[in-house]
């Protein structure tokens, strides 16, 4: 299954390029931006990423943001993603972004765009990866302001393929945002959200009910709820599981309880991707190799969670068959 290299070829589907952003970055962007950082030590920055929940590494995540401020500083933090990425065995990535961040740190949509699109180029053309952006609304913000981030990016619709949700889960349900969803479908665009990481099996349910979700985003409590299990599988809509994020989050206790076996058991179309991989210490080819290791699984089961990935991706079914 391996190639030579020793890598998975594979779709990554879960990935947030601000959680890409390494602490060795963060400090040339910080002192490229004269912004102000706790450490310009990078070792020293990563000692402080130490999570017991989503929120605790929201809350780091976010701030560093800060340091974000130029196109070439969105270019440079999505190229060395996807080259991180083509090591790792990637052909194909569907990048999240969080615009609302970047809004609020008063960087313009136009920025965020023009970096993070030529750096996709280059890695389309350069690395040999397939890439595309879906925007990724913060459920904190609540549905007016998602609204109005959507409407703000009309004018860049041909650089996105979808739309996600994302951030604090619990008390900020998928029913909050029907209209949004509803008007990015209308405007022809892929829908996914986060859900079931932290929030229990209704917010999986909510996701695929009001929002019309094509993929969800972690569904690990997906498996507290046997008719669940059956509508996820019945619909085959596939899971975006992120092991390690879930480990250093807290969601579940240590990587030998996680959720997975059981879900791939249940007969989900389950793929594997590294959600915030500067943060969680581990990219794609890292996630992969811990559940390797930890659950047994089989070359037949590696492949399968390969296939899985391509098949899930966004992307005309000639187009897949280069990769299955
Ligand atoms: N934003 C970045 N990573 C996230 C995660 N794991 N859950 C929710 N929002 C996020
Ligand atoms: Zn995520």
């Amino acid at each position: 299954m391996t190639n030579r290299q020793g890598v998975w070829p594979t779709a990554e589907l879960h990935v947030h390029i601000e959680g890409t952003l390494e602490t060795e970055l963060l400090v040339a962007l910080a002192r490229r931006n004269n912004v102000e950082l706790p450490s310009y030590d990078p070792d020293a920055l990563r000692e402080l990423y130490r999570f017991t929940d989503l929120q605790s590494f929201l809350d780091i995540y976010y701030a560093n943001l800060a340091v974000l401020r130029t196109e070439a500083d969105f270019y440079d933090l999505g190229l060395a993603y996807l080259t991180r990425a083509a090591a790792a065995g990637v052909r194909r990535a569907e990048i999240f972004f969080d615009p609302q961040t970047h809004l609020a740190n008063g960087i313009p949509l136009a920025v965020v765009f023009g970096g993070l699109t030529r750096a996709l180029n280059e890695g389309r053309e350069n690395l040999g990866i397939s890439a595309d952006l879906i925007l990724c609304f913060l459920r904190h913000l609540g549905g007016a302001e998602a609204l109005a981030t959507l409407d703000a990016a009309i004018p860049y619709l041909d650089q996105l393929i979808g739309v996600g949700l994302d951030s604090a889960e619990v008390g900020f349900p998928p029913s909050l945002f029907t209209e949004v969803f509803a008007k990015a479908a209308a405007l022809g665009l892929h829908r996914v959200a986060h859900a079931g990481e932290e929030g229990g099996p209704d917010y999986v349910h909510e996701a695929l009910d009001l929002l019309g979700v094509e993929r969800v985003d972690h569904g690990i409590r997906s498996v507290e709820d046997d008719h669940l299990l059956e509508v996820l599988r019945e619909r085959r809509i596939p899971l975006t599981v992120c092991p390690l994020s879930n480990v250093c989050l807290q969601a579940t206790p240590t990587l030998a309880a996680h959720p997975l076996p059981a879900m791939l058991d249940a007969g989900l179309i389950v793929t594997i991707s590294s959600d915030d991989p500067a943060y969680f210490g581990g990219y794609i080819d890292d996630n992969l190799a811990a559940v390797q290791q930890e659950f047994a699984l089989s070359p037949e089961q590696m492949a399968q969670l390969a296939r899985n990935s391509f098949q899930a991706a966004f992307l005309p079914d000639a187009e897949k068959r280069r990769y299955i």
